[in-house]
């Protein structure tokens, strides 16, 4: 292959990026103490998630609002598998606000106490896979193939995250379990205003409406990618080495993968799709111009 299974850790089925992997902590999920108010962001991979780390840092910190903050979203946020070492989670005054991309049956278990909320996003999976090509080859920098070949290991689920069917079935289906909303990517791109007050609401944050433009303004695309504590650049050279060119933010938008699948592969894709989704009831937008 082209490079990057070296860099795929299988853990129970799902595969891990080995790097910066919290073994210890993952071989001990069930023991990991949930707290009533811990938070979770839950995504399968390149479906909005440091977006979601910027967001909830916003609403959760007047100072990362106000810019007189020095703390970057992933101190904020962090990410609960790819934790540095010196991140002591229990040490963590709460709120504790995490996010991760695991699959359902890898969570702490006392998130079924049904106390701690967790915010699926997903995002219309042909978008996720375009994402994830020019990040796996441009960022990561363990991919040397064509998009031809990264959709081939994309559909079989040979890439950090595992099948993407998988991981978004696995949530809805067992949703009953969890204290779970899902939201999109895309309903966030088309009406963000909204989308933070529908956050703040499931969240229980009232905040004024000057603090809601200022969320809103601070993440928008543009303004993250100018944004060190939030744009991921620095850590990208710290995971990745200093070769890496491409960036966590790279477009931003919604349909870009007109612009990668030739009619034959968006034909295949579809009917895949369709067989894995067939009676899936939450729905996907494809287009920016989709209702
Ligand atoms: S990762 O590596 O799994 O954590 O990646 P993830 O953050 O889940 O997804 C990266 C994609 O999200 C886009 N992104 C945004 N889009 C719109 N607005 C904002 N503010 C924003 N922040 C991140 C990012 O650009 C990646 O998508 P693509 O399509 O590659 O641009």
């Amino acid at each position: 292959m082209e490079g990057m299974e070296k860099f795929l850790f299988k853990f129970k089925g799902y595969y891990f990026h080995h790097s910066s992997l919290d073994i210890g902590l993952i071989e001990n999920l069930d023991n990991f103490e949930i707290r009533e108010n811990d938070f979770f962001i839950i995504t399968y991979p390149k479906s909005g998630t440091i977006w979601f780390q910027q967001l909830l840092s916003l609403i959760y910190s007047e100072e990362h609002r106000k810019g007189t903050g020095k703390l970057e979203t992933k101190e904020r946020v962090p990410f609960f598998e790819y934790k540095t070492p010196e991140m002591d989670f229990e040490e963590r005054p709460s709120p504790r606000l995490f996010s991760n991309h695991l699959p359902y049956y890898l969570v702490p278990s006392g998130l079924k106490n049904k106390k701690a909320k967790i915010i699926y996003v997903y995002r219309n999976p042909k978008d996720v896979m375009c994402s994830y090509f020019h990040f796996a080859k441009n960022v990561m920098l363990q991919f040397t193939g064509t998009f031809e070949e990264f959709m081939k290991q994309f559909l079989e689920g040979r890439v950090v995250g595992s099948l993407w069917f998988d991981h978004i079935k696995g949530w809805y289906e067992h949703r009953s379990l969890f204290n779970i909303q899902f939201m999109t990517y895309e309903e966030m791109k088309k009406d963000p205003r909204c989308s933070v007050l529908k956050i703040c609401k499931i969240l229980g944050k009232v905040l004024s409406a000057e603090d809601i433009d200022a969320v809103v303004r601070q993440a928008t695309f543009e303004n993250m990618k100018d944004d060190p504590l939030a744009n991921y650049d620095n850590i990208k050279a710290i995971a990745f080495g200093p070769n890496a060119k491409g960036h966590f933010l790279r477009k931003g938008t919604i349909g870009d993968w007109k612009n990668h699948l030739t009619v034959e592969q968006n034909e295949r894709f579809d009917k895949i799709f369709q067989r894995e989704m067939k009676d899936f009831p939450l729905e996907f937008i494809w287009d920016m111009n989709e209702d």
